[in-house]
């Protein structure tokens, strides 16, 4: 009785001094054991005394274990940047945050007309080519920026001379070979960008002027037809501060979609500065969401310096107020239904290679030294609420 009494609380000292596992392991050992004498468990511990012993483990947890820092990855919905080949061919650490945040790559310039175009005919693909193989192997999704632009166009295109019909035939000969070559590994396009003034008028571009309004709707029909899995965009800056584009895009696309035009999004591009208020941000983003298609924070950067004062300075007040406006899109972008968002695109990796510098500012979410800047922490923030 004696030994047993011995025994029990043999036991109980140790399972109140051991990790679950080594309780598991002594309750194993107490069953072999049993095939032997009482006197064989008290004279022989069953297992084999640790040189050090575990530290006593606290009366309570804290209520608070630290949690894994959430990524640029973990967004519920897909966060990429706008790319340049060479960077991400020669630039390990620019090569680095783009393979570990992001999820969607956006050509920065390499699939411009100007880029591609080097006359009727002939294509210049390697750069468009590279990311797109870039993009398969890093399993992110290509966004195809941008088909129908005013600027950034080759001489042969601002040169050209001819009848609607045969403008009509050179846009549709270009859309059908670019879209067609990615068709399947380009997810979707901006296929019209920037069509409007700020004051909803029809800009007068080179498209405008020699096909009319109508160019517009041929530029979507026409990306449909040479990939009808592709979702399309219209594109545009300036629906946070201007009510009069607002109206102006949000009519477009609506009457567009009503007439059974292939019009899947709206892309916001979002070049704002720290000044913005998450109002005007939230507003533009609810309207295009009502127009009932996808929305793409397309081309995202948040400007510390719009006044480009030559002393400026980062400091830690700044810091805060880009997280803010950071925080706001998010926030607006996750108080859309799921199949609304398309995601958020930075114009750019690091504040660096910004179009925005050498003029001294700031602003993207990582630093010049691809640093994540408290910007980073204001999108990643939202995730979980
Ligand atoms: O590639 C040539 C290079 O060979 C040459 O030596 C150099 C000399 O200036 O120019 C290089 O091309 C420049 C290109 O960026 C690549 O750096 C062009 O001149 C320059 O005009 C071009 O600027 C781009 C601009 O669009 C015009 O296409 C910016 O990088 C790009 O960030 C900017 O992006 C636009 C979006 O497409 C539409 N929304 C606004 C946004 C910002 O302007």
């Amino acid at each position: 009785m004696k030994k047993i009494r011995f025994t029990l609380t043999y036991m109980i000292y140790t399972m109140k001094k051991l990790s679950f596992l080594q309780i598991i392991a002594f309750l194993l050992l107490l069953t072999c054991a049993s095939c032997g004498t009482q006197d064989d468990l008290i004279d022989q511990p069953p297992y084999e005394q640790p040189e050090e012993r575990p530290d006593e483990l606290p009366d309570e947890l804290p209520d608070e274990q630290p949690q894994p820092t959430a990524t640029f990855r973990d967004a519920p919905y897909l966060i990429g940047c706008a790319v340049v080949p060479s960077l991400l061919q020669n630039n390990s650490k620019y090569a680095g945050v783009v393979q570990e945040e992001m999820s969607s790559i956006t050509p920065e310039n390499a699939l411009k007309m100007g880029a591609l175009s080097r006359g009727r005919g002939s294509y210049f693909w390697d750069d468009a080519d590279y990311l797109v193989e870039y993009a398969a192997n890093n399993r992110m999704r290509v966004h195809g920026h941008t088909l129908i632009w005013h600027t950034d166009l080759p001489g042969w295109v601002t040169g050209f001379s001819g009848t609607k019909e045969e403008w009509i035939a050179l846009m549709q000969e270009y859309i059908h070979e670019v879209v067609g070559r990615y068709q399947g590994s380009i997810a979707s396009w901006d296929v019209v960008n920037e069509a409007f003034n700020d004051d909803g008028t029809y800009r007068n571009t080179i498209w405008y002027e020699n096909i009319g309004e109508e160019y517009i709707r041929l530029a979507f029909e026409f990306a449909h037809e040479a990939d009808p899995t592709a979702i399309l965009f219209y594109n545009d800056y300036g629906m946070e501060y201007s009510m009069a584009k607002r109206e102006a895009i949000c009519t477009l696309v609506k009457d567009l979609r009503e007439e059974g035009v292939p019009v899947h999004g709206i892309g916001l591009q979002m070049h704002i500065d720290m000044y913005r208020s998450a109002s005007d941000l939230k507003a533009s983003i609810q309207a295009a969401a009502d127009c009932g298609v996808w929305v793409h924070v397309s081309e995202m950067d948040v400007a510390c310096n719009p006044e480009k004062k030559t002393d400026f300075t980062f400091t830690e007040k700044i810091a805060q107020q880009q997280k803010d406006s950071y925080q706001a899109m998010s926030e607006a972008l996750l108080s859309l239904p799921a199949h609304q968002r398309f995601g958020i695109t930075f114009w750019g990796v690091c504040d660096a290679h910004s179009w925005l510098t050498p003029a001294p500012d700031a602003p993207l979410p990582f630093d010049s030294n691809f640093e994540k800047k408290p910007a980073y922490e204001g999108i990643t923030g939202t995730f979980d609420k």
